[in-house]
C-alpha cells in the first residue's frame, strides 16, 4: 500500500496540479506510473447516482431511500445510521468511493428549492442527522462528503449571489449542522459551495475554510469545491480549497504560474496534495467486495418511508376498513412521485407503487384525476364517478419536478390549483377522504383545510413509498413521523417572505437566528402545524421529569395509554430566562423516539450534549454557557409541552460586555460592574433620579455628559468632580 508523503515526494509540480482538478465529472487522476488508482466520487444524497451510459440522469440502478427532508421526519438516528450505511454498502459494490452527501444546508425559506435534499429547519436535528449519515456511509468505508459549505440556503442565482450573514447567525444556523458532524464522526470530506459569504466565494473564502473549517472545527479531512464552484483557480487553492469538480483541467498553466513567480508557494501547494493522495489512499485500503441483498435495501427503505411520514390530521377515517370499498385517486398511486428533481434523482432498484400495495390488501378501484399539473373534464368526471361508488377515498397529490426541484426555488407552498380543484369536487361525492401529500417541503394547507378531513404528509418517500403507505393507512404500523420542519399557515408569516431570495446581488439573512420554530414561537404566531408535530393511532402520557446536571441527563417517563402499538418522539427543547444577547424562546437540544406496546412505559433518558445551554457570543468570537436560569421542556412538538423544571447554571466565563464610554448612561445604570461608579458619581454631585434632566440623560453615550453638564446644574467643583471620576477628559 502506498504511502500518500512519500508518494507526494516523487512527483514533479505538474503531476501535483494535475492531482487538484478531477479527471472527469465523477473521477479523480491516478498517477499510473506510481500505482495510484483513480477514483469515482458519485452523487447521493439518498441513494447512489452512479452516472451511466448517455444523458445526465441516466445512472445506474440503487436503492432509492426516501429524501432527507423525510429521513429528518423519522427522529430515528439509528435507523438513518442503517440507511447511510446501505448506502455504503451499495457504493461499494459499485466501486464509488466517496458519496457526495449529506446536504446539510439550512432551510432560512421554505421556498429553497433543495429543502427536499436537506434535513430540518433546526441545526440541532440536521446536525444529528448528519452525524449518523456520515457514520453509517463511512461504516462501509466509503467516504462521505457534507455539502454545501456555507451559505447555500436558495437556488435563485445560486451560482451568484453573495449571501449575507452576520457571525452569530452564521455559527449557530449554518456552521453548527458541519460542526457537529464533523466532531462527531469525521466525514472525508467536504464540499465547499456556490455562492459567495459575505462578499468572497465559498470556494475561496479563508474565513470559512481556514478559520471556520480548519482551525475552529479541526476538520482534517478533503475540500472539494461544487461542480464548476471556482472562479479564480490560484485564490481558491490558496484560500483552502483542494481539489476542483469536475474535470477535466483547463487552468492548470494558472497554477504553474502561480508557483512560478511566487503567488503560491510549494507548501501551500503541497498540502492541497496531500489531502487529494490521502483521500485516494484512505479509498483504496477500504476497498472491499460486497454483495448487496437489495432485498433488505428495498425493506428498509421502506422502514424508513414507514417512520417519515407525518400524519397532520384524523378524523377517525384512519386507519382504513380493509372490508369497505377503497377508491384510490391519483396518477401518483401508479406513478409514484418519489424522489425530487436535479443531481440527486436516481433509477430505483425496485420501485413500489401504491396502487398495488392497496389491492394486495382490500378491494381496490383506481382513478388517475390529474396528469402531472392536469386535470381534465374527463379524468375529474372519472375521478368523482369513482368517489360517489366507493365507500372510501384515498387522494394522492403533490408536487412535480416542474414545481419543486434542483436549479430553481419553489414559488409558492400550495398544493397544485388544479389538484386542489379536483379534491374539492372528489369531496362533494364522497367527504369520507384522506389525503395524501407527496412533495419535499412544508406546504400550506389551509386551502385544502375543508375537503381533507384526514391528511398525511408523506414526503418523497423513495421506492417504497407505495407499499409504506399501505402499511402505513391500513394500520400494520402507526404513524410517528414528526415534522422537521414548521407548516406555517401562509408563507407570507415566514421570516424571511420579504428577503429571500434576495435582489441580483445579496441574499441578506436579515432574519438572523430566527428562522423556522425559532421566529413563529418567539413570535407566538399560530402555525398551521408546528416543528416536530405529527399524530399517531395511539397516544402519549408523560410524567416525572428530572435532570441530573453532573451527568446531563434528561429523564422523563413516557407511556402508551392507547390500545396499539407506537412510536414517540420525545423531544426536548431548552428556554433561557434571560441573556445577554437576544435568544429565541426556546431551542430544540435533545430527543429520543421510543417504541412503545399499548400500556407500556419507558423511562427514556437524554443525554444534552456540551453546546445544549451555550449560544455564539459575537464580541467572544465563541460559543459559550451563560450564568443564569434555564427551563428544560419536554415534549411531543414545540407547541406541546408535557413536562418542564427549571435549572440554575453557573458559568465562569463572563459573556457580558463591559461597558465602555461609548455606551450609554443606562448602559453604565444596568450592569453590575459600572453601576456602583456611576451611581455614587451621581449621588455625589446630587444628581438624582428626581432631576428633571435625568431621564433624558439615560439615552446618551457617557462620552456626551460632559457636553450637558451645563443642564444638569451642577456647580464647577461638581463637574470636574464628575469629569475627573468617570475619566471623561
Ligand atoms: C450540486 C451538488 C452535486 C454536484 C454533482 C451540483 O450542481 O450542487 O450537490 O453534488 O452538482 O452532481
Amino acid at each position: 500500500m502506498f504511502d500518500p508523503v512519500t508518494i507526494l515526494k516523487q512527483l514533479n509540480q505538474e503531476e501535483k496540479v494535475r492531482l487538484l482538478c478531477g479527471l472527469d465529472a465523477w473521477h479523480l487522476h491516478g498517477i499510473e506510473h506510481l500505482g495510484i488508482p483513480s477514483i469515482t466520487l458519485t452523487d447521493g444524497p439518498h441513494g447512489v447516482r452512479l452516472a451511466q451510459g448517455q444523458g445526465v440522469f441516466n445512472s445506474a440502478d440503487a436503492t432509492v431511500f426516501p429524501v432527507e427532508a423525510a429521513m429528518a421526519a423519522t427522529w430515528n438516528v439509528g435507523l438513518i445510521k442503517g440507511l447511510a450505511s446501505a448506502i455504503g454498502e451499495e457504493c461499494q459494490q459499485l466501486g464509488v468511493s466517496v458519496l457526495l452527501g449529506p446536504g446539510v444546508n439550512g432551510k432560512r425559506s421554505p421556498l429553497g428549492g433543495r429543502n427536499f435534499e436537506y434535513f430540518s429547519e433546526d441545526p440541532y436535528l440536521t446536525g444529528a442527522m448528519a452525524s449518523k449519515f456520515v457514520e453509517g456511509v463511512q461504516s462501509q468505508g466509503v467516504g462521505a462528503c457534507l455539502k454545501h459549505f456555507a451559505g447555500n440556503e436558495q437556488e435563485t442565482r445560486r451560482f451568484l449571489i453573495n449571501s449575507v450573514i452576520d457571525e452569530r447567525t452564521l455559527q449557530e444556523m449554518y456552521i453548527a449542522p458541519f460542526a457537529k458532524a464533523i466532531r462527531e464522526s469525521r466525514p472525508w470530506t467536504v464540499m465547499g459551495a456556490y455562492n459567495s459569504v459575505n462578499g468572497q466565494f465559498s470556494c475561496q473564502n479563508s474565513h470559512l475554510l481556514q478559520d471556520i473549517l480548519r482551525d475552529q472545527l479541526g476538520f482534517d479531512g478533503l475540500v472539494m469545491s461544487d461542480w464548476g464552484a471556482v472562479g479564480d483557480k490560484v485564490a481558491c487553492h490558496q484560500q483552502g480549497l483542494d481539489l476542483e469538480m469536475p474535470g477535466p483541467a483547463d487552468r492548470d498553466q494558472q497554477l504553474l504560474n502561480a508557483l512560478d513567480n511566487g503567488e503560491m508557494s510549494e507548501a501551500v501547494l503541497d498540502s492541497r496534495v496531500l489531502k487529494v493522495l490521502e483521500l485516494i489512499h484512505k479509498s483504496v485500503t477500504h476497498k472491499r467486495s460486497v454483495q448487496v441483498d437489495f432485498e433488505r435495501h428495498h425493506e428498509l427503505a421502506i422502514e424508513v418511508a414507514c417512520e417519515s411520514a407525518v400524519l397532520l390530521k384524523n378524523c377517525g377515517n384512519l386507519p382504513l376498513d380493509k372490508s369497505r370499498s377503497i377508491g384510490l385517486i391519483g396518477q401518483f398511486a401508479k406513478h409514484p412521485r418519489f424522489q425530487g428533481g436535479g443531481s440527486s434523482h436516481m433509477t430505483p432498484k425496485h420501485l413500489s407503487n401504491a396502487f398495488e400495495a392497496f389491492c394486495s390488501r382490500a378491494e381496490v378501484s383506481w382513478a388517475i384525476g390529474y396528469e402531472d399539473l392536469e386535470v381534465t373534464d374527463e379524468t375529474l368526471r372519472e375521478a368523482v364517478a369513482l368517489a360517489k361508488r366507493v365507500d372510501q377515498v384515498v387522494l394522492l397529490t403533490g408536487t412535480t419536478d416542474a414545481l419543486e426541484s434542483e436549479g430553481f426555488d419553489r414559488s409558492n407552498m400550495r398544493l397544485p390549483e388544479a389538484h386542489i380543484e379536483l379534491l374539492k369536487a372528489v369531496y362533494q361525492a364522497n367527504s369520507n377522504v384522506v389525503v395524501v401529500m407527496y412533495a419535499g417541503s412544508a406546504m400550506e394547507t389551509r386551502q385544502i383545510d375543508d375537503y381533507a378531513p384526514s391528511l398525511m404528509h408523506a414526503w418523497l418517500p423513495g421506492e417504497g413509498g407505495g407499499e409504506a403507505l399501505a402499511r402505513l393507512l391500513f394500520g400494520e404500523v402507526s404513524p410517528s413521523g414528526k415534522l422537521s420542519e414548521t407548516f406555517p399557515i401562509r408563507l407570507e408569516h415566514n421570516p424571511t417572505y420579504e428577503s429571500f431570495p434576495g435582489n441580483k446581488v445579496d441574499t441578506i439573512y436579515n432574519e438572523g437566528i430566527f428562522t423556522g420554530y425559532r421566529y413563529y414561537d418567539t413570535k407566538k404566531l399560530p402555525v398551521q402545524y408546528p416543528f416536530g408535530y405529527g399524530l399517531s393511532y395511539t397516544s402519549f402520557a408523560y410524567s416525572d421529569l428530572s435532570y441530573e446536571a453532573s451527568s446531563r441527563e434528561v429523564t422523563v417517563n413516557v407511556t402508551n395509554i392507547g390500545d396499539v402499538a407506537g412510536a414517540e418522539v420525545v423531544q426536548v427543547y431548552i428556554h433561557d430566562e434571560y441573556s445577554t444577547l437576544r435568544r429565541p424562546d426556546q431551542e430544540l437540544k435533545g430527543f429520543a423516539k421510543v417504541m412503545l406496546q399499548p400500556g407500556e412505559t419507558q423511562r427514556v433518558s437524554i443525554t444534552l450534549d456540551e453546546q445544549a445551554f451555550a449560544y455564539f457570543i459575537t464580541h467572544l468570537q465563541r460559543f459559550a454557557e451563560e450564568s443564569g436560569r434555564f427551563e428544560i421542556r419536554v415534549g411531543s412538538s414545540s407547541r406541546d409541552i408535557h413536562e418542564s423544571l427549571w435549572i440554575e447554571l453557573e458559568s465562569d466565563i463572563e459573556c457580558r460586555e463591559m461597558p465602555t464610554l461609548n455606551d450609554t448612561v443606562e448602559d453604565w445604570l444596568q450592569d453590575d460592574r459600572t453601576r456602583p461608579i456611576l451611581e455614587e458619581v451621581f449621588a455625589q454631585v446630587g444628581f438624582t433620579t428626581d432631576h428633571s434632566f435625568y431621564g433624558l440623560t439615560l439615552g446618551f453615550p457617557m462620552t456626551l455628559l460632559k457636553k450637558f453638564i451645563p443642564m444638569m446644574g451642577l456647580t464647577e467643583q461638581q463637574s470636574e468632580y464628575l469629569i475627573d471620576k468617570l475619566g471623561l477628559e
